[in-house]
Parts: C-alpha cells; structure tokens; sequence
C-alpha cells in the first residue's frame, strides 16, 4: 500500500524558535517515518511581508540546514522552495476563480488587518494568502497538513476550495487533505508565561549557545514561591517546557519535586538547561556544518524541485482537463 502524503510549508521570516520547533518542525520530521514527506520553504508567501531579497535568501537557507540538522532526510523526504515549482501559481489562480471573497474576509491575518483599519493598504497577497496555501497543498495530492493551530483554518478553507472545484468540474479533481495537529504541543508558553511569538518578544532561539540558552531559561517567569514551599507542577513555565524536553521519569521527578517542597525554581531552571542542550547540542552542531555549505544545500532544494514537480504536473494536468484551460490532451 502507498503511503499517505504529508505536507507542509515554513516561511522563511528569521531563526525558527522554540514554537515553531516543537510545533511544526519536530513532527513533520517525525512523520517522515510513516508518510511520503513533503516540506518546502513558503518563500512566496513571506513576500507579503518580506522585501529585502538577500534576508529572504539567507533565511531560505537557514530552514533547510534547520531541517537537515533535525534529521529530515532528503533522500527519502522531498524539500524544496515554494517558488522553484512555479505551477503553483497557476493553481492558485483557478482556486481564485471559484473562492468567495466572502470567505477570505473572514481569515484571521485579514480580520485583523481589518481591525488595525489597514485594510486599504495591504497588499493583495496578504487577502488571497489563504488561495496561495490551499494551491501549495492541493497541486500534491496532500493527505495530511502537520501545521500549528493558528493554520487550521487555512487547511479548512482549503478543503472548501477543492470541495468547491470537485463539485463545479467534477469530483474528484482535486483531493481534499486535513490538518494534522499534535495537541500536546500546541501552545508553547514563551518566558513570559504568554504563548511563544515574535510578536510577544518572548521566544527562546533553537540554536542558543549554551550560555544564552541558560541565561534564557533563567529568564522564565515563575510566581514568587520561596524554595521551601510547595508548588504546582501543573501551572510552571518551566515544568512546561520540562515535559517537551526532559525523559519521563526525570519529568515525574521534577513534579514530584515541586510537591515535596524544598525545590526550588532555580534547580528546575537548571535541570531544565541540561535537557534542553542534550536535545538541541548535537542538531545545534550539524546546522552550522549544513549552513556553511550552500552549494549542498542548493543542490538538496534541486533535486526536491525536480521530484516535486514530477507529482505536481499530472495533478495541474488533471486541472486543466477538467477546468478547459490549457491545449486538449
Ligand atoms: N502559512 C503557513 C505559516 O505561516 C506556511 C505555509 C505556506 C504552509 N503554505 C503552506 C503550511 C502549506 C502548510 C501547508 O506557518
């Protein structure tokens, strides 16, 4: 039996972090093991926001090393940049012609565009941002989305679109996928107890060296118990993180520890730095190897090219059968 699909898109807006690990990339590598995996750099999609060509390079190569050092095998898994298979755009002109603007006005980005009143002077890219990310899933056939809550109603949308298609041109036109959401990771607490984001200023790099990466952990917030009280496992920052990096019987230890009393934040800050640089030390170390080569990193981005490219053709094929457009084959 074939394996199901798995895809999934990363923009290349700067150093991933904590979020953005534990959320996306640690379980789309992961899924390597039991579906046909298939990751690209969204460098289309960061154009919305992005106009500084060099950043948008260098940071396209930084989440391929990313992915790389976290174990994403590229001789199995294809990875590739959005925009090498410009057939995308192409999909993503046909899902424009059958997606209500109705329906667009309601994603998130632009309701709150909306809100900040900007709405007049936003680029286009950001309303039809949503048809762009339903044409990158749908032109591989894509099974399942391993994406972040804040993406569920993207891939949501998406299947509204290929249901939409598959009812105006046929069924079975395009093949409708569904978010893949691991819940235990899904809102990683940043230092300051909100959820983890750029926006917030609270996020912990990957690739920390080991002495800002204790003086971030450090930095976490804690309530103001003294050692010697009895705290609450389930509503501590760290012990949050602890669970995400620490082996179980270690994580049941620290809980336990936090009951007893007589512990206090600071051992669990620091027991919290050993686990997280035995995780993060050794991808740490092959990411500046893969990043210092960029002719292998560019080569690793053509050959997902080529391979990406040969499953989207037939599909776009099957599009432009169904639709009319295109020379009759
Ligand atoms: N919008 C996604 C994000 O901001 C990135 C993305 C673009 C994506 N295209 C995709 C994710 C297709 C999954 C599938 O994180």
């Amino acid at each position: 039996m074939s394996r199901k699909r798995s895809l999934s898109g990363i923009k290349p807006t700067g150093m991933p972090h904590l979020g953005n690990y534990l959320g996306m990339i640690r379980p789309a590598v992961d899924l390597q093991e039991t579906h046909d995996a298939f990751y690209f750099i969204a460098d289309l999609h960061s154009l919305t926001s992005t106009h500084d060509p060099a950043m948008l390079r260098e940071h396209g190569y930084d989440i391929t090393a990313i992915f790389l050092a976290f174990g994403l095998d590229p001789a199995r898994s294809v990875f590739w940049r959005q925009s090498d298979v410009p057939e995308v755009t192409e999909l993503t002109w046909v899902l424009s012609c059958v997606t209500s603007m109705g329906m667009l006005e309601r994603a998130h980005a632009w309701k709150a565009a909306k809100d900040r009143g900007d709405e007049g002077s936003e680029p286009h890219g950001l309303f039809a941002y949503p048809v762009l990310m339903a044409a990158d899933i749908l032109l591989y056939d894509s099974d399942v989305v391993p994406v972040g809550k804040d993406q569920i109603q993207h891939v949501e949308m998406t299947r509204d679109m290929a249901e939409k298609v598959n009812r105006i041109f046929g069924d079975g036109t395009l093949k409708l996928p569904r978010a893949l959401v691991r819940e235990e990771v899904q809102t990683i607490i940043g230092t300051d107890g909100r959820k983890m984001s750029k926006s917030y200023g609270n996020t912990i790099p990957v690739f920390l060296p080991a002495k800002k990466l204790r003086k971030a952990i450090m930095k976490i917030e804690t309530d103001s118990k003294e050692l010697e009280d009895v705290k609450d496992p389930d509503t501590c920052n760290v012990v949050t993180l602890y669970r995400l990096f620490g082996m179980p019987d270690e994580v049941a230890e620290m809980e336990a520890n936090y009951r007893a009393g007589g512990y206090g934040y600071g051992h669990a800050k620091q027991a919290l730095f050993e686990a997280m640089d035995r995780h993060l030390a050794g991808p740490r170390e092959r990411f500046l190897a893969f990043r210092k080569d960029e002719d292998t990193l560019e080569d690793i981005l053509r050959d997902g090219e080529a391979r990406a490219r040969e499953v989207a053709l037939p599909i776009l094929e099957r599009v432009r059968t169904a639709t009319g457009i295109g020379r009759p084959r």
